[in-house]
């Protein structure tokens, strides 16, 4: 995927990504549907677990012709990263995400790419800013830094201040997070969070939500 490659690669990888992304329409409509329908079973739910991790992955999958493979995306998205060893059940989620895509090609790793890149990111867009709604403080920007794979080598780059990142390397999916966004946040309208229930995820690069309780009313 073009995440951690480099010179040449890179640059095919990442238009291939890019042309995967200009084919998918506007995903604001889906991704409220989606929460809308899941919701309606819940009086009281943790949104990080049954919304912001699982409807953006499953809307923009279903937007480029997958079937929902979001609970082996997070499998995979918690082991991509080149210094995490891979377990055993993740290669097995990467496995079932190679079959479902239809062959072991640089098609396939540019859908899985983008659903991988799309999952804890898009977690802590929706987990940050719905936290800032309820409680009328603010969270700030959900991944703090980026890892990138230099020289056979694991550089960690500090984004200091620019969410998306910048540059040859900048976030190529930032309208397709915001309009996911938007569409979970307004479906969220008549929610309110419960006494003192929040967790943040332990990583020096992600300030997100781990729980986030809300309960109708
Ligand atoms: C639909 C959701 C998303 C998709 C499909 C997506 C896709 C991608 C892809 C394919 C890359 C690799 C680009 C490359 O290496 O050339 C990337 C990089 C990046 N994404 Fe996203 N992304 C999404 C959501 C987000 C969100 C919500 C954030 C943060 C708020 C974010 C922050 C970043 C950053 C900072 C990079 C740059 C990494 C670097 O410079 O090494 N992304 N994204």
């Amino acid at each position: 995927m073009a995440r951690f490659s480099n010179g040449p690669d890179h640059i095919r990888r990442r238009a291939l990504a890019l042309s995967l992304l200009d084919s998918v329409g506007d995903l604001r409509e889906a991704a409220f549907a989606r929460t809308r329908e899941i919701v309606a079973g819940f009086e009281t739910f943790d949104v990080m677990a049954e919304i912001a991790r699982p409807v953006p992955v499953g809307t923009l999958a279903s937007a480029l012709g997958l079937p929902d493979v979001s609970a082996d995306v997070a499998l995979v998205a918690a082991a991509y990263h080149p210094h995490v060893v891979p377990g055993a059940a993740a290669e097995a989620a990467l496995g079932r995400l190679i079959t479902a895509c239809g062959a072991a090609d640089e098609l396939a790793a540019a859908r899985i790419g983008l659903l991988v890149q799309a999952c804890d990111a898009t977690a802590g867009l929706i987990g940050n800013e719905l936290f800032a709604w309820l409680s009328g403080k603010a969270v700030g920007q959900p991944v703090l830094a980026t890892r990138r794979r230099i020289g056979g080598e694991d550089v960690t780059v500090p984004l200091a201040g620019t969410p998306f990142g910048a540059g040859p390397r900048a976030c190529p999916g930032s309208r397709h997070a915001n309009a996911l966004a938007t569409g979970v946040l307004a479906a969220l309208r008549g929610f309110r969070l419960t006494a003192g229930e929040t967790t943040w995820v332990s990583s020096p690069n992600l300030r997100m939500p781990a729980v986030l309780r809300v309960t109708r009313g």
